[in-house]
């Protein structure tokens, strides 16, 4: 993230989204299977979705399992299932009594019945008027590919004379994309790498971008507030001149 310029006003974070890698090392580092990085990992977000409902954070969006992702060993893919299924379990009930708003998105149907039926449980029973947090979970999402489908469906629709050219506009693309969120301000990706894996490509254009070397499992709340700290303070020009 660029260094903070002396603002009066600081930012406003609404939407904060978290690539959050680095599980199989941490796996590694201890000795441990993979499969005992990825559970750990699932047990860090409880704390990051509390500390979220803390700060007023609108909504949080987390890279669960990319496209890319099935090109992983099958028994790291049946883990990381059995993992998904098993946190819907556990999670749900806190969710709803802390009114949080869960929601998947991606080519979840390569997942298959059990955990379409799952997500269609979680999604229905934490639905909320007003909800202290919109917790958005990606899987078996590509930027690329959201991005491909929102051209075919809107083209598709142009055909069939629903859609006129001159209204495709940032908000149509919004609309047909499967991201919950239009734009992110604060990315965060942990495991140490410094790119962005196919995550959203679109709505990340002006987003505040911190890197951390923690592995995921690693990730603490006071890292997480460190992060929302120096966001705040940093200079957000949009293009601007300001
Ligand atoms: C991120 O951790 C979780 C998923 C991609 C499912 P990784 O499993 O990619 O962890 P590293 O990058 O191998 O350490
Ligand atoms: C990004 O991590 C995907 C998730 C965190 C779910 P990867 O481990 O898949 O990304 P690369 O392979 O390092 O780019
Ligand atoms: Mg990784």
């Amino acid at each position: 993230m660029a260094k903070p310029l002396k603002n009066l006003v600081q930012n406003h974070l609404g939407n904060v989204a978290i690539i959050m890698d680095g599980n199989g090392r941490w796996a590694k580092k201890n000795a441990l299977k993979i499969s005992k990085g990825h559970e750990k990992g699932v047990s860090i977000v409880k704390e990051i979705v509390e500390e979220s409902i803390n700060q007023k954070i609108k909504s949080l969006t987390l890279y669960a399992f990319s496209s890319e992702n099935w090109g992983r060993p099958v028994q790291e893919i049946n883990a990381i299932k059995n993992l998904i299924i098993s946190a819907i379990n556990d999670q749900v009930p806190e969710l709803v009594e802390q009114s949080v708003e869960l929601k998947f998105f991606g080519d979840v149907a390569m997942f298959g019945e059990d955990i379409i039926s799952k997500i269609k449980y979680a999604e229905s029973t934490t639905k909320f008027k007003n909800p202290s947090l919109k917790l958005n979970i990606a899987l078996g999402y590509g930027g690329q590919q959201d991005i491909l489908s929102v051209v075919r469906n809107i083209s598709k629709d142009v055909l069939k004379g629903k859609v006129s050219l001159d209204n495709i506009d940032g908000a149509l693309i919004n609309r047909y994309s499967c991201v919950p969120e239009s734009s992110i301000d604060l990315l965060i990706r942990t495991g140490g790498d410094k790119r962005i894996s196919n995550f959203l490509l679109y709505q990340i254009a002006y987003s505040e971008i911190c890197f951390l070397d923690s592995y995921w499992p690693d990730f603490s709340r006071l890292e997480y507030i460190n992060c929302i700290e120096q966001y705040k303070k940093v200079s957000r020009r949009f293009g601007k001149r300001v």
